[in-house]
């Protein structure tokens, strides 16, 4: 078996999709984890806690909810997502408003 680092999400012509993140449309590899799709093109942050710090992607396991993001109409764990075509997908990438003690997890588009 030969283990291959997808550095560059769109080294793959042959397998690209189309997904809208945040209303910017990207070519990636179609079949891939949504969450390795982002990490690969420096979306590291998704959302806030309480506190404000950064959101993402930690374990990709689907158990540290650190990915969680807005799928069409639903909230998914996106390394739990596999990419195709037209997927539609919201972060919640800004940071909270100051007066805010909820984070922005939740508070997606
Ligand atoms: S990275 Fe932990 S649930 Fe997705």
């Amino acid at each position: 078996m030969t283990w291959r680092w997808i550095t560059d999400p769109t080294d793959r012509p042959d397998t690209l999709v189309t997904i809208t993140v945040d209303g910017q449309a990207l070519a990636v590899p179609g079949g891939v984890p949504l969450a390795a799709c982002l990490l690969a093109l420096g979306r590291r942050t998704l959302g806030h806690d309480p506190g404000g710090r950064p959101l993402g992607p930690g374990c990709l396991i689907g158990t540290c909810h650190g990915c969680t993001v807005r799928v069409g109409a639903d909230l998914r764990r996106a390394c739990q997502v596999l990419t195709v075509e037209g997927l539609l997908v919201t972060t919640a990438s800004a940071p909270p408003a100051p007066d805010d003690s909820r984070g922005t997890q939740g508070k997606y588009g």
